[in-house]
Order: structure tokens, then C-alpha cells, then sequence
């Protein structure tokens, strides 16, 4: 190198030359992706998604919502992700207890938000899939939801030469592969982090100030609920039997996953931000209202060899909950939602 580069330096036109050669070489930096870091919540606990092996930058995010938007992605190109996970509903499919998928066809599970997902460390009501990059193949290969298979989705979208070109610009080569697309979407879904509800801006002393009402369903919350809906993501991540009376369905949650009869009925633990805006509730949307969540809670659930033992203190199942207890716990439970994240225009369909 030194030997080439020293006697040029004598040379001006040279060194002119060098100054193009330079200037080019920013300019392919500039189209070179832009990173776009996760901006981490102070009152979260750490990440858990690697973001070493998937960095986000800025083509990969909007690739990602492209793709999240786009009903391409099944069998009839009439269903998208976004279908079932809305935004204003903290992207659950509002209106429906379990999913409603392609040609009418319903699942038997509730779609759950998509938020804070980089901090979970499973994914489904089961905890079925582990990673991130992972999950989308469910949903995408599921007969009741978009009824499509990857290869046939990897056909379609190399024959968009515009989908090519998005690819090229977010990972550096045109040849669209199932891991760069779910590395895209992943990037989109890592960006959907909801920690502006007034909640957080209390708890993060930035002014917000609760009333007498707000103030008392916190500390029953923590000293009744946040056992499990813990941390400020308010779940712990983990698996319990809330007590919910199986249905005909007889959906059986993780043990499908484990087969270990101990984890029977186990569901879990869904996050409680925004959950003001996520009706219906429960793995299979059976409650309505937060009322009749509390009412459950208090009165309404069942006994069985998996219950959580939390949740039978006293011998009898139930957490005790007065009337006046109920309503300061829901004036609480508002408070978690974070109209900035709900109208986000950078989560939105472009
Ligand atoms: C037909 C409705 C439907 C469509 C379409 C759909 N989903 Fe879902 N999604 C669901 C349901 C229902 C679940 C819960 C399934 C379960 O727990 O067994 C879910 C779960 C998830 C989860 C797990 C969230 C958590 O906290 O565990 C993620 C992430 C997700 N979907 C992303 C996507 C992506 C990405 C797409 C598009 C490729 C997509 N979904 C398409 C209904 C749908
Ligand atoms: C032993 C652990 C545990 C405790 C304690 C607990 N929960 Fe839950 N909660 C769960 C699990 C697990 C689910 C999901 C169950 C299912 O769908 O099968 C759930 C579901 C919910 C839901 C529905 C959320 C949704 O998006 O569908 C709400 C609301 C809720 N809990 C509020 C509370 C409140 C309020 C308290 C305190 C009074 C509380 N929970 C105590 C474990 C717990």
C-alpha cells in the first residue's frame, strides 16, 4: 500500500483523483444500511433477542412492516399478518376471541399483541416456539390462518422485482431467502415496544401523577397479581393454570408442548400493557370485560391438580377481591396503556 500511495501523493491530479475515489466510497456508504437501534425502556429488565445476529437498521425494519402488511404472505393473498394483529388493539385481532384466518376459517386461540416481544423468551400461549425468527413460519404454514408454505411464499416474492430490490438494500443481495425475510420481520417486530403509558412515565418520574384510585389498584396489584404479571413487561415469562374451566376444545396449553403431566392447563403469562385496548381475554378470548376477569380472579375459577398455588392461598381457589378493590384495579389497569405506541405511525401500513 505505502509503496503505491507515497509517490502519488506528489501528484495533485492523482490526489484528485484519490478525493473521487474517496468520495465514491462514502456514497456507497451511504446507501449501505442504516442502523437503527432499539431504544431500551429504563424500567425494563435486559433483552433477551440477540440482536448480534439480526442488527437493525432501517431498510430491514420497513422491509419487515412491508412484509408484515402484505397478504402475500398466504395462500389466497388475501390475509396478512396485520389482519390478526391490529394496531390499535395493541395488534391483537379486536373482535374475535380466537383468530379468524383465511377463507373464514377460525383457530382456537386469541391473538396476543405483538410488543416487547425482544424481551420475551418464548412465544405463544404454550411457549411452543423459542425464537423470534421462528415464529412466523406457524402462522404463515397454518391451514386456519394464511394456508400458504414458505417455498411458495419465497416463489412469489422473488418474482416481485420490487420486493428484490427492498431485499438488496436492507441485506446486500437480491436473492430473497426464508431467513432474510424472517430476519426482516423480525426487525419490524422487534421496533413495536411499548413502554409510554402513563404507567411507565410515573414509575419513570417524568411527571405523571396518579389518582387516590389509580394509586391503591397499584398496590393491590403487586401485592395480589404481580407474582406473575411481573416486572414492567408484567408477565414473568413463565407458565401457570390461572383456573380457567377447560371447554369442549380442551386446549391443554403447554403440556402440549412438554407432555409432562404437570404442566397441564398451563398457560402463559400474558403481558397486561395496553390491556385496556385487548379485548376479549384469556388464551381462547372467553371474558369480555376486565370486570369479568376480576370476577374469574375472585369467585370464578376452578380447582384441579395444576392450579397454581398462588391462587389457592386459603385452601379455596381465588384471589379475595372487595367490590372497591375491583375498581381501583381497573382504574390501575388503564393506566397501562400507551396511546403512543397504539397510534405509532412508524408501526402502521405505509
Ligand atoms: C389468522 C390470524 C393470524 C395471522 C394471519 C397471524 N397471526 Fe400471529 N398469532 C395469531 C394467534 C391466534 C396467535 C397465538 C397462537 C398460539 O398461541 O397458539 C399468534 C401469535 C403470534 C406471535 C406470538 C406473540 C406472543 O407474545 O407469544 C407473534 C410474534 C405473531 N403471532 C406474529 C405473526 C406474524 C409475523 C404473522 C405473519 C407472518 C402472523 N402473526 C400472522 C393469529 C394470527
Ligand atoms: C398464578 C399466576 C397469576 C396470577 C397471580 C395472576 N395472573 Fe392474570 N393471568 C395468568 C395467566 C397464566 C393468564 C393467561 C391464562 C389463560 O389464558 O389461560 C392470565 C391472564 C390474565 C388476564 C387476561 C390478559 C389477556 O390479554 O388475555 C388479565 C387481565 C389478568 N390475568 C389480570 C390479572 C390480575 C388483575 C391479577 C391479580 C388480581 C392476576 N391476573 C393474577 C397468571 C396469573
Amino acid at each position: 500500500m505505502t509503496r503505491i500511495i507515497k509517490p502519488l501523493l506528489k501528484n495533485a491530479a492523482l490526489i484528485a483523483g484519490c478525493a473521487i475515489l474517496i468520495t465514491a466510497c462514502n456514497k456507497n456508504d451511504s446507501t449501505s444500511p442504516k442502523a437503527m437501534p432499539l431504544v431500551m425502556p429504563a424500567n425494563f429488565p435486559p433483552l433477551v433477542y440477540d440482536l448480534s445476529a439480526n442488527p437493525i437498521t432501517e431498510e430491514g425494519f420497513m422491509l419487515g412492516r412491508k412484509l408484515f402488511y402484505d397478504p402475500i404472505l398466504s395462500a389466497d393473498n388475501t390475509i396478512s399478518c396485520g389482519f390478526c394483529h391490529i394496531q390499535g388493539s395493541a395488534f391483537t385481532q379486536h373482535g374475535h376471541k380466537v383468530s379468524h384466518g383465511i377463507n373464514d376459517k377460525v383457530g382456537v386461540r386469541n391473538s396476543p399483541p405483538i410488543m416487547n416481544l425482544g424481551w420475551y423468551t418464548s412465544f405463544f400461549w404454550d411457549g411452543g416456539v423459542f425464537n423470534l425468527d421462528l415464529q412466523p413460519i406457524a402462522p404463515i404454514e397454518n391451514p386456519v390462518e394464511m394456508g400458504e408454505t414458505m417455498p411458495n411464499v419465497l416463489a412469489k416474492l422473488n418474482a416481485s422485482a420490487a420486493y428484490r430490490q427492498l431485499f438488496s438494500k436492507a441485506f446486500g443481495s437480491s436473492e430473497i431467502t426464508s431467513g432474510n425475510m424472517l430476519k426482516a420481520l423480525s426487525q419490524f417486530m422487534l421496533q413495536c415496544i411499548s413502554a409510554n403509558s402513563r404507567y411507565d412515565k410515573y414509575v419513570r418520574n417524568e411527571g405523571e401523577t396518579f389518582t387516590e384510585d389509580e394509586k391503591a389498584g397499584m398496590q393491590i396489584f403487586q401485592q395480589k397479581c404481580s407474582s406473575c404479571h411481573s416486572t414492567d413487561l408484567f408477565t414473568d415469562n413463565d407458565f401457570h393454570n390461572n383456573g380457567l374451566v377447560p371447554t369442549i376444545v380442551n386446549d391443554s396449553g403447554r403440556f402440549k408442548i412438554t407432555l409432562n403431566p404437570a404442566d397441564m392447563y398451563k398457560f402463559k403469562t400474558p403481558s397486561l400493557r395496553n390491556v385496556a385496548n385487548t379485548p376479549p381475554y384469556m388464551h381462547d378470548g372467553r371474558l369480555f370485560t376486565l370486570e369479568a376477569v376480576l370476577d374469574h380472579y375472585s369467585s370464578g375459577m376452578a380447582d384441579s391438580p395444576t392450579l397454581d398455588p398462588l391462587l389457592k392461598q386459603n385452601g379455596t381457589p381465588g384471589i379475595p377481591l372487595l367490590p372497591a378493590e375491583k375498581t381501583q384495579l381497573i382504574a390501575f389497569l388503564h393506566t397501562l396503556s400507551d396511546e403512543q405506541f397504539l397510534r405509532d405511525k412508524k408501526l402502521s401500513e405505509q
